[in-house]
């Protein structure tokens, strides 16, 4: 079965809206509602009283609706009483301030109180609603990614750092810290970061991050045991979300949750949101190690920065199509019904403040309708299978948000995105793989590495076996520049991937915004012969053919002549690269480096190792991708795709997309503005959708 609900909050309901709730979620199709999230305060009114009464009508009326549960625990959020009770409990900010309730998240995962109570009110839960009939998985919390800087914390943070380095001479050679004499000569000496004078060292700041991760996913853990042992028979799960300022190592964590579950909000209206949804997507997948689920996205919903963007009509049910179609085992959102207050009372819901009678709670019926069809076949169907892949590591991104960056624009996800991005305009389905966490790379015909700062030695050598078996591996500038603990690999940039990539890198040059650098695009007749022009020509150059053409074979871009009037374009940064065995596709044109190598490739063993050492743009970089693509052999999902049209396959089913407003046909199917069309071994699926 997909599923298909979002989170339900009857407590800031009365009572007879719970009838109307269920009715309108029978019409709609729902069949699971995530509960209790931010309930405590209804839960445990007062320290050791429980009122679960409300909750048992709830659920019992949901069941008899026929609808399952997604049980949370709400220690997301401690009510007012707790934090009086125990003010040390509440979170310290880096620069000393102890916040307040009022909002959520306020809780000090390492404080022992918040903790126990934590465990209590969770092995309450656990023991009344365990064999619920209606229970259909645990919810632990929501979005873990809180921090805290306290004392309590810090000495949790200390315990840690024993166990990673062992002892203080270890750390202190990892952290450099006779860098501006902050050598540790006791452990009580080491606090968490905090606010200091200056730049603070980037070695402490990243383990405090990976600290965190460890620590909040203790708290997890713990729950997780409680709930495990009432009924073992029970998922457990808790929803990740994804942000700068989340220190959560979700590819760690995947292996402690029996469901990864996914929140995502795209923050872009135009075509941007349909791409965010498929990276989450792909990204999600991996991490479930090909299965997860949409745990939350907003129904009518885009958060812009600074404003909301209702959605276009249909665009609900292809933003929830798209995350099924690439692995989720249902589409959920938040809300259910929109709030008649609370911080967040504009947020959309599936019944918004205006009632069932309006276009998005029609499109919810009639994606119910959709999802209802597709369930026997999509529930059990296999993942998305992909010829390519980008890495992805938590760690990096916090090293490259972390002090002392050679440029303040440096945005590892940005990066990964971008060239997530390039692959899915090229049309080709891409997995995530994580260096970090596993060195496991699969059989991929290509593996993209964006700003893969931190490469351990283990990593370092699966990917020299990779390519040395045959596969073609595009590193990109700021990667494998540190080891694991922020030291610098010496001898040169990109560190980690030199043999391999057979280039040594003695200088970067990071550009102001609004710079623009051009390189020539190598052999590009050979690769217009070959067929391997990319369809989209870059923005900024001659937009003929040629110009997204890039080299084929090898050989030096010298000779590429004319083509070099056509060429790529690179922006934000750029580098001096020396070869040492690869050989120059592209070379940058002009600029500080004008005549230097700019892209190259290496023949290593059976395989191909390409650096890109520029800043490419989004239309650079996806012809650059899709040719070395082509050459490595990665199949797009389908050939000759309309731009607009976004096709997936998951099983033997095949989605596709219309994310355009003029109508698209695709392989023997019209598909209308804004269509969707699933496509089964036997036949084409479901109606057309749109709102109304
Ligand atoms: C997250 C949270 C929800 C809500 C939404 C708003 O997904 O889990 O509680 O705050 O964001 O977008």
């Amino acid at each position: 079965m997909l599923f298909f609900g979002g989170d339900y909050n009857p407590e800031q309901w009365p009572e007879e809206v719970w009838t109307e709730d269920v009715a309108l979620m029978r019409q709609a199709g729902v069949n699971i509602a995530t509960v209790g999230v931010f309930a405590w305060s209804d839960l445990e009114p007062e320290p050791g009283r429980y009122e679960f009464d409300w909750l048992d009508r709830v659920l019992d009326l949901l069941h008899e609706g026929g609808i399952k549960v997604a049980l949370a625990t709400p220690t997301a959020s401690p009510p007012p009483w707790f934090t009086l009770a125990h003010p040390e409990a509440l979170p310290v900010t880096a620069d000393g301030i102890r916040l307040s309730h009022g909002s959520r998240d306020t809780y000090c995962v390492s404080s022992p109180a918040y903790r126990a109570a934590a465990r209590a009110v969770a092995g309450r839960l656990a023991e009344r609603y365990a064999h619920h009939p209606a229970l259909a998985m645990w919810h632990v919390h929501n979005e873990y990614g809180t921090d805290c800087r306290c004392d309590v914390t810090a000495a949790a943070f200390r315990l840690w750092l024993q166990k990673k380095h062992g002892d203080l001479g270890t750390l202190n050679e990892a952290w450099t810290t006779s860098f501006w004499s902050q050598r540790y000569s006791e452990w009580a000496q080491i606090a968490p970061p905090r606010a200091t004078q200056y730049m603070p060292n980037p070695a402490h700041v990243l383990d405090f991050r990976r600290f965190l991760s460890d620590e909040l996913l203790d708290g997890f853990i713990e729950q997780r045991d409680l709930l495990r042992a009432a009924n073992p028979a029970v998922p457990v799960t808790t929803n990740f979300v994804q942000g700068g300022w989340v220190s959560v190592d979700h590819a760690r964590w995947a292996e402690e949750v029996d469901v990864v579950a996914v929140d995502h909000y795209p923050d872009d209206a135009g075509p941007g949101a349909e791409e965010q949804t498929a990276f989450a997507a792909d990204l999600a997948r991996g991490w479930g190690g090909g299965s997860w689920l949409l745990m939350e996205t907003g129904p009518n919903l885009i958060y812009t920065r600074g404003r909301m963007h209702a959605k276009e009509p249909g665009r609900l049910t292809r933003h929830s199509l798209g995350y099924v179609a690439r692995g989720s085992s249902g589409a959920m959102y938040f809300q259910w019904r929109q709030p008649r207050g609370g911080a967040e009372l504009f947020h959309s819901a599936l019944v918004p403040h205006a009632g069932p009678d309006t276009p998005v709670f029609r499109e919810a019926v009639a994606l119910g309708r959709t999802l209802r069809t597709l369930s026997p076949k999509a529930a059990d169907a296999p993942p998305p299978t992909a010829s390519v892949a980008v890495t992805w590591d938590a760690p990096s991104w916090w090293a490259l948000q972390g002090p002392g960056l050679p440029a303040a624009d440096i945005d590892y996800l940005a990066a990964v995105r971008q060239a997530h991005r390039a692959l899915y305009r090229a049309k080709l389905q891409a997995d995530f793989v994580f260096p970090g966490v596993s060195t496991a790379l699969g059989d991929y015909r290509m593996i993209v590495v964006p700003q893969l700062y931190l490469v351990s030695d283990e990593a370092a050598a699966a990917f020299r076996d990779y390519v040395a078996a045959g596969g073609t591996l595009v590193v990109t500038y700021l990667s494998g520049i540190a080891e694991p603990d922020t030291r610098i690999r010496l001898g040169g940039y990109p560190g980690a991937f030199r043999e391999i990539l057979g280039v040594r890198v003695v200088e970067w040059h990071p550009q102001a915004p609004g710079t623009v650098i051009t390189l020539d695009d190598g052999l590009a007749g050979a690769a217009a012969s070959a067929g391997l022009a990319a369809s989209s020509g870059s923005a900024a150059s001659s937009g003929s053919a040629a110009s997204a053409g890039l080299a084929a074979s090898s050989g030096s871009a010298a000779s590429s002549g004319s083509a070099a009037s056509a060429g790529l374009i690179a922006e934000r940064w750029i580098e001096r690269v020396e070869t040492a065995g690869a050989a120059t596709i592209s070379r940058y044109v002009d600029g500080p480096m004008a005549g230097a190598p700019a892209i190259t490739r290496n023949r290593y063993g059976a395989g191909s190792a390409w650096y890109v050492s520029a800043g490419l743009t989004d239309d650079s970089l996806q012809a650059l991708l899709r040719q070395v693509a082509a050459e490595a052999g990665a199949e797009p999902v389908l050939p000759g795709l309309p731009s607009e049209v976004e096709a997936v396959r998951r099983g033997d089913l095949l989605f596709l997309f219309n994310h355009g407003d003029q109508p698209a046909a695709v392989d023997r199917v019209t598909l209308p503005p804004g269509g969707v069309r699933i496509r089964s071994a036997d036949g084409v699926e479901g109606p057309p959708v749109g709102r109304g």
